[in-house]
């Protein structure tokens, strides 16, 4: 073959976010008028484009929770027992219903203790449940003041709440405008927090909790609504691995049990996530979860190449996630050689997914705003780890360090996040394997940053400035109007604040 096929003449040259800059249009909007809501899959809406990613030291529930009710959406990372990251999903998913439609309920035949089992079980995070008999009649309403260990013997009987003292309303009641009617039932009655609804047999069709009404009513005050599914729970996505069983073929039980119960528990997206998507096991894992949950989202990754995003795409995934090597924490360009600087990545994943009717996500290396909105000129929405593991919502420890507070981020490659993945996941120790492996990620530390509705909230002002400069009232518009300049160096020098002693920094300003 022609020694040109494989390194040719004129290599083609891959340019990164600081490489770029954008050229301002002519606008008539207003950067808070900007709209940054996206659809990553016909059935997976955000109201903003940011997704935190599915690392050990950012997302589990409780950052999870807080991106989707700034609008965005938490991928819990997969470093823990299936069975962990079921419960983690559960969380999310439990955490504000509005209208719960199927509660959680107990009969009137259990014991307190068998009641508390069951909480420690599945780690519901309340404790006041509906009883019903067999025909899921009400019978009355167990509080939380008797779900205690020192009445584990007592009847749910003796212990529930009559159904002559529980709060009801017909089903009929709340047909056109729920929250409304809940809202003007709870400011009716102080000191009730529970309204459970009955249909003309007494059969109990749902319930609605004071907390989650005032909750709802604190967001209607937010300029960026929470992401919710169809049925008002908190959206809420799940990473998984392509895994194997011992000989090295797919598990194909474990991955469709495990999503089944993902599912179940109203997971929004499951995200295959590897360091080379562009992989026979990536691609008949994809294959694998299509083929079972036809209308589910599926994100699978990573890839850079045209090539990859069409294999995903054939196999059945709706959102691809683009970057290899670019993240703040990823050492895989410098062990492996690998990897394609962040825009051209993005550039030429771009053109394959609209081809394929996919979208993608830049995953990795956003240090800033502006990166944010150069990434959004060609991708559908963004994965942050590194900008977010400093909130006080990521998972990460915590540490002082000469007075000033650090938060552990680690690459999901690196070695100790590895060993803690292969003991957890398999549930055994495969120090061997880890051994052997290369780390391509390395542990890292990031000063705390904060409630995350702080960061976000400046992140979503840069983008809406980027917005404005280019006069884009949504994404789409974004894209179309996107114009790029290369920069020299000297360019790159000139874009960050220079010459001047800097005496305080802001969140989406990493150019320190
Ligand atoms: P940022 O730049 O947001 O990047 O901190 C987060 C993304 O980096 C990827 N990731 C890794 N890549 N080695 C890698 O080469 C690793 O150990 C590693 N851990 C995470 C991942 O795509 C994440 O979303």
């Amino acid at each position: 073959p022609d020694a040109d096929t494989f390194f040719p003449r004129n290599l083609p040259v891959g340019l990164t976010f600081d490489d770029i800059s954008l050229a301002t249009r002519y606008t008539e909007i207003l950067p808070r008028d900007a709209n940054l809501s996206v659809s990553l899959s016909p059935s997976l809406h955000l109201q903003i484009p940011i997704l935190s990613s599915d690392m050990d030291t950012v997302t589990e529930s409780r950052m999870a929770i807080r991106m989707a009710l700034n609008g965005g959406l938490g991928l819990i990372h997969y470093n823990m027992t299936d069975e962990a990251q079921i419960k983690e999903v559960a969380r999310v998913k439990n955490h504000i219903h509005g209208f719960i439609r199927e509660p959680i309920k107990v009969m009137a035949n259990q014991t307190i203790g068998e009641v508390l089992d069951r909480i420690t079980r599945k780690d519901f995070g309340f404790r006041t449940f509906p009883v019903v008999d067999e025909q899921n009649r009400l019978l009355g309403l167990l509080s939380s003041s008797t779900v205690k260990e020192r009445y584990r013997e007592r009847s749910v009987l003796e212990a529930m709440t009559p159904r002559s003292e529980v709060y009801t309303l017909p089903v009929s009641a709340i047909k056109d405008h729920p929250i409304e009617v809940a809202d003007k039932f709870f400011s009716e009655h102080i000191g009730i927090h529970k309204l459970l609804i009955v249909d003309d047999q007494e059969r109990l069709c749902g319930l609605f909790t004071l907390s989650d009404i005032e909750r709802i009513e604190d967001e209607a005050t937010r300029i960026v609504k929470p992401a919710r599914d169809e049925r008002f729970r908190l959206v809420c996505g799940a990473a998984i691995g392509s895994h194997r069983k011992a000989d090295g073929s797919l598990d194909a039980d474990r991955i469709i049990n495990h999503v089944g119960r993902l599912v179940e528990e109203g997971v929004d997206a499951i995200a295959v996530s590897t360091a080379h998507g562009f992989s026979k096991g990536v691609g008949d894992t994809v294959k694998l979860i299509r083929g079972q949950f036809q209308d589910l989202t599926i994100v699978a990754g990573n890839v850079t190449s045209a090539d990859g995003v069409e294999f995903l795409a054939k196999a059945g995934a709706n959102c691809i996630k683009i970057g290899q090597g670019p993240g703040s924490i990823c050492t895989t360009r410098v062990v492996a050689g690998v990897g394609i600087p962040q825009m051209t990545a993005l550039y030429v994943a771009s053109r394959q997914a609209a081809k394929e009717g996919v979208t993608i996500l830049a995953d990795g290396g956003i240090t800033k705003s502006g990166d944010m909105v150069k990434a959004l000129t060609l991708a559908d929405g963004l994965i942050c780890g590194g900008l977010l593991a400093g909130c006080d919502e990521a998972p990460g420890r915590i540490m002082e360090i000469n007075g000033k507070l650090y938060k552990q981020y680690r690459g999901m490659g690196s070695r100790e996040a590895m060993k803690d993945g292969s003991a957890a996941r398999y549930g055994h120790d495969k120090k061997d394997a880890v051994a052997k492996a290369a780390p391509e990620g390395i542990e890292a530390l990031k000063e705390a940053a904060g409630p995350l509705d702080v960061v976000l909230r400046e992140l979503i002002g840069g983008i809406q400035s980027g917005m404005g400069y280019l006069g884009a009232a949504d994404l789409k518009t974004l894209k179309v109007n996107a114009r790029y300049i290369r920069v020299s160096p000297a360019g790159q020098k000139e874009a960050a604040p220079h010459d001047v002693i800097t005496v305080k920094t802001t969140p989406n300003n990493s150019s320190e």
